[in-house]
């Protein structure tokens, strides 16, 4: 094993001590629903206006999947989207990691149901809740088996039908998201790096900003819970918006400062796509340039789990990434919870 682990990294500048990775991501792989609600369909259900939402969301459209289409459908098309592109088998996969705030049911996990859909082998599944930030938190959690040697390949999903925990006669909320799965394949590769560091961080002091109160074991559902609408997601919004843009940006700049980057050296930055204010300010505090910044939230809106995974098969497919460029993915959510990670493609 020890022989396997000779990075080759490229980084000439990586901080003192800093241990390199050898771990690749082989490949990546989307999927979002057929069904696209523009902002001019949300007119016709709540009291709201292309003009409110885009000005204030940058959210143009956002894709719902169908009654009978559920998280793990959504996760394992995703999947095997990556599998295919990477050349990867479901017997080679070790160990399924799918991050979702919006299970198939609460057990068994997400994960488990996704092995079958893509034909994996009984390897280790589970699922991981870190909302929004969940990708990265997976990314990072799936190259620490990897390096310890414990698995060679493993399959990280972010996947959501979030409009399953919507409210959509709330015009606060139910303007903002969207469903869709992204998924990335990481391998034990010596030669390669794909992510070079990662940050990640969580403030349980400020959970109850964005959460849904009811159907755990604090609130079990009940008629009265249903009737209060205590099933749907909640947000306070303007307290949300200062946190993630803070979070957001410490995190980035930790992130490079460990690995004596300077932001004009990375190709292409993928912040999690909640709100285009949010990617704004989070980009000028960076000092990234337009150019640099990879948006899709226009046509998906918040995604939680998946968004940034979309954005990096997105960013991959349309060529803004190529083998060796560097990428910055930042991300925050519900918890809170933050992180961000250095990749090189
Ligand atoms: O993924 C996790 C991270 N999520 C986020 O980071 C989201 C963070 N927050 C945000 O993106 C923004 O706070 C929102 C987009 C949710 C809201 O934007 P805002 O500029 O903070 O608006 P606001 O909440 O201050 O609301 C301004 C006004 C209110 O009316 P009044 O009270 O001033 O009369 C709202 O009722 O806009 C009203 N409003 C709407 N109007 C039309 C709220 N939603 C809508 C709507 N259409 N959909």
């Amino acid at each position: 094993m020890s022989s396997e682990i000779k990075p080759a990294c490229k980084l000439p500048r990586l901080l003192q001590g800093y241990q390199p990775r050898p771990c690749s991501i082989v490949s990546v792989g989307s999927y979002v629903p057929e069904r696209v609600v523009t902002n001019a369909d949300l007119e016709t259900m709540v009291d709201t206006s292309d003009e409110w939402i885009t000005s204030r969301t940058g959210i143009k459209e956002r894709r719902l999947a169908a009654a009978n289409e559920f998280t793990s459908d959504l996760a394992a098309k995703a999947a095997k989207r990556a599998m295919e592109k990477g050349g990867i088998t479901g017997d080679q996969i070790d160990l399924i990691i799918v991050a979702t705030i919006t299970p198939d049911m609460l057990f068994p996990s997400t994960a488990c149901l996704v092995q079958q859909k893509i034909g994996a082998g009984r390897c280790a599944a589970f699922d991981l809740e870190a909302a929004c930030s969940g990708f990265i938190y997976g990314l990072e959690i799936a190259q620490q088996f990897i390096m310890s040697g414990t698995f060679k390949t493993v399959l990280v999903i972010g996947a959501e039908k979030l409009s399953t925990i919507i409210d959509w006669k709330d015009r606060n909320t139910c303007v903002l998201f969207g469903d869709g799965a992204g998924a990335a394949i990481l391998q034990s590769r010596p030669d390669q790096h794909g992510l070079i560091t990662s940050t990640l961080g969580a403030d349980g002091g400020k959970a109850e900003l964005l959460s849904m109160p009811a159907g755990g074991s604090r609130c079990p559902a009940t008629a009265e819970s249903l009737s209060s609408g205590l099933h749907y997601l909640r947000m306070d919004g303007k307290e949300t918006f200062k946190s993630a843009v803070n979070a957001m940006v410490s995190a980035a700049q930790e992130c490079l400062r460990r690995c004596g980057l300077d932001i004009s050296e990375i190709k292409c930055v993928i912040p999690h796509q909640a709100n285009l204010r949010i990617i704004d300010a989070v980009s000028d505090r960076l000092g990234a340039k337009p150019e640099q910044v990879f948006i899709n939230l226009h046509r998906y809106g918040n995604t939680s789990a998946a968004s940034v995974a979309i954005a990096l098969d997105e960013a991959v497919s349309e060529g803004r990434v190529k083998r060796g460029d560097l990428i910055l993915m930042v991300v925050f959510g519900a918890g809170l919870t933050w992180g961000a990670a250095v990749i090189e493609w």
